[in-house]
């Protein structure tokens, strides 16, 4: 039987994800949103891709969650942009309502899947769907360490002129100003970047990634990413899917690691078939812990911000 993926949210985002899900072989997809057509029309365009491409897996719009029953995982997209007037604050409030109606019917149609919330603000978003589903830490995870260690990466291999693939690097903590890049564990091909890029150069790269959403929404003007943060949901998905075990940047629930307990924290995580079956502790140095601190003030912050 083939694996059931849905996708909550059918803007650039989700049908990005879906897009690229379907590309990676990971099954059906159900892509649903709240506006009626959208989702029809986006999941038909993509169904006839397979043909070319050579997929097949079903690919259904909707607007009913009774369509998505019985999925193995369900990706969270949905959600408000902020405009013009609109503080984080109203944003946030308005988010949480949107990903609190999505976390209850994803649990009532889905009670098995495991939830990978994209919606922003994530660190908040992630712990609404948590709170809200009632499922357990390993079943509800954040996406943005993914996405933020992609342009990390992507930004180190444009220096040292290599390819992205070959450049190993992570980025934990918030999604946002406060994130850690990781400077002394980046390397090439097992080589430390500290080795092959001056600390002026280094410095710039830590910056221009912390900044890396709002970059290209001073681009686009009316939106924000989409192609990698889609690709980031389903690299994600894919390894729960596949039981691969991959070592991914994970917005995970800690309890003790790193020395911080009950919030979501971007930290590197086992995901396999359990969701996240583990969160790889290693040690911080001062300066990394200071910085890993900031982030989770920040967290708390927003977690306030959602009354749960
Ligand atoms: P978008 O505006 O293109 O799409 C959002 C979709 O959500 C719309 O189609 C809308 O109709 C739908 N929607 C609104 N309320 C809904 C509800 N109650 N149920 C189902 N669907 C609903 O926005 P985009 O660009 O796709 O971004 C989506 C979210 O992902 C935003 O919150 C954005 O900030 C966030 N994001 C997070 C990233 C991360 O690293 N975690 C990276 C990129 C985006
Ligand atoms: C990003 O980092 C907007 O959170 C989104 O691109």
């Amino acid at each position: 039987m083939r694996n059931k993926v849905t996708i909550i949210g059918a803007g650039n985002v989700g049908a990005t994800a879906a897009h690229w899900a379907a590309s990676r072989r990971l099954g059906d997809i159900v892509l649903l949103d709240v506006v009626e057509g959208v989702p029809q029309g986006k999941a038909l365009d993509l169904l006839q891709a397979g043909p070319v491409d050579g997929f097949s897996g079903r690919i259904t719009g909707s607007n009913d969650y009774a369509d998505s029953a019985g999925s193995d995982v369900v990706i969270i997209t949905a959600g408000l942009a902020r405009k013009p007037g609109m503080s984080r604050d109203d944003l946030l409030a308005k988010n949480v309502a949107i990903v609190k109606t999505c976390a209850e019917n994803a649990a009532k149609h889905s009670p098995n899947a495991v939830l990978i919330v994209v919606t922003n603000p994530i660190d908040a978003m992630v712990y609404t769907a948590f709170k809200v589903s009632g499922f357990p830490k390993n079943r509800v995870v954040g996406m943005a360490g993914v996405l933020d260690s992609a342009r990390y990466r992507t930004f180190l291999a444009e220096a040292l002129g290599v390819a992205p693939r070959d450049v190993n690097a992570m980025v934990m903590g918030i999604h946002g100003d406060n994130m850690l890049p990781l400077v002394r564990l980046a390397n090439v091909a097992g080589i430390p970047v500290t080795d092959l890029l001056d600390q002026d150069k280094l410095d710039a790269i830590v910056t221009r990634t912390q900044h890396g959403g709002a970059e290209i929404v001073n681009h686009l003007k009316t939106g924000s990413a989409f192609y990698t943060p889609g690709l980031a949901a389903v690299e994600m998905a894919e390894a729960i899917l596949t039981d691969s075990k991959r070592v991914l940047p994970c917005a995970a629930y800690v309890e003790g690691e790193f020395g911080f307990s009950g919030c979501f924290l971007g930290v590197p995580v086992v995901l396999g078939s359990g969701g996240v079956e583990r969160i790889v502790e290693f040690a911080l140095t001062d300066e990394e812990k200071k910085a890993l601190a900031e982030s989770e003030v920040a967290v708390r912050k927003q977690m306030a911000a959602t009354g749960l």
